[in-house]
């Protein structure tokens, strides 16, 4: 399938959903105006290793979309689940090898050499994105 639609309306301020697209896992953050804080404080962060400002990495600044892969060696990084590590940075964790992205995904300590990527995706209205 080279495109999925998702219904956010069930989504609440704060979840995390996963979806699958093109067999990879798929993170839906709706983030809440705490977590977007902390992801423009850091925009000229120096310890950014793949610099990006978290208004190039979304669309709407409530939703984050990213690709749930490591780009370390391709695991899945935790957080995703209520109560899971979210790392130093309060995003996602690497159990791995230890990478913490933070909450715009962007690496920010440990061995993985980006952010987690940001997949093509569309906002059909306010609750249906399209990803692909
Ligand atoms: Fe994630 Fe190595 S695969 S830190």
């Amino acid at each position: 399938v080279a495109e999925i639609e998702v219904d956010l309306e069930p989504v609440e301020p704060g979840q995390r959903v996963t979806v699958t697209w093109r067999s990879q896992p798929i993170f839906i953050d709706r983030r809440t105006p705490e977590r977007i804080a902390e992801a423009r404080a850091d925009d000229d962060a120096p310890d950014l290793r793949d610099p990006a400002t978290d208004a190039s990495r979304v669309q709407r600044e409530e939703w984050l979309i990213v690709v749930g892969i490591c780009t370390h060696l391709g695991c899945v990084p935790d957080g995703q689940m209520p109560g899971g590590r979210r790392g130093d940075w309060n995003g996602w964790f690497c159990p791995c090898h230890g990478s913490h992205y933070d909450t715009s995904g962007r690496i920010r300590k440990g061995p993985a050499p980006l952010n987690l990527v940001v997949p093509p995706y569309a906002f059909l209205n306010d609750t249906t994105v399209t990803i692909g």
